[in-house]
């Protein structure tokens, strides 16, 4: 059976799923940062290559609002083109890629609970690096 690669397995999210998705039939390989940086494109594939993963979980993110403020290139590079990398080695790999959105899409200025649906309207680069990831 083929594994799923957990990427991002110490962070609050990852460290969860790391619990919950043991309980599958799935081998489960955690990946921390040090393992496997998801803006280095090339090893990324390489490393992914070499599981050959049935499932992709990413956690990974660049998500200090502030910091994302005073430095959108490293928000989009991990947030956006390191997972349209991902994207791209899922497909070639045939391997379904699971990603992670934020509340931080929307503009906070509905008078109900968001949707999935709903149309983003990010107001700051980290809700914007997660819409264009
Ligand atoms: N926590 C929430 O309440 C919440 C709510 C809504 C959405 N989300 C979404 O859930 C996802 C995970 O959030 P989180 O709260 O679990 O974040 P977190 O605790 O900060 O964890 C992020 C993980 O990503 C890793 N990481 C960061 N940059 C990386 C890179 N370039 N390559 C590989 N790994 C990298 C971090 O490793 P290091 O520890 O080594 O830096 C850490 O393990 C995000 O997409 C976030 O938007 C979370």
């Amino acid at each position: 059976m083929r594994p799923i690669v957990l990427i991002g397995a110490n962070g609050q999210l990852g460290s969860d799923l790391v619990i919950a998705l043991k309980s599958l039939r799935n081998p489960l390989i955690p990946l921390l940062r040090r393992q496997l940086d998801i803006r280095n494109h090339q090893n990324v594939r390489r490393v992914l290559a070499q599981y050959d993963p049935e499932f992709i979980v990413n956690t990974a993110a660049f998500h200090k609002v502030e910091e994302c403020e005073g430095d959108p290139d490293q928000a989009f590079s991990t947030n956006c083109l390191a997972v349209r990398n991902l994207a791209i080695i899922a497909e070639n790999l045939e391997a379904w890629l699971v990603h992670i959105s934020t509340d931080y899409v929307f503009d906070g200025a509905g008078d109900r609970p968001y949707t999935e649906d709903d149309n983003p309207n990010p107001i700051n680069s980290y809700g914007a690096s997660i819409v264009a990831g």
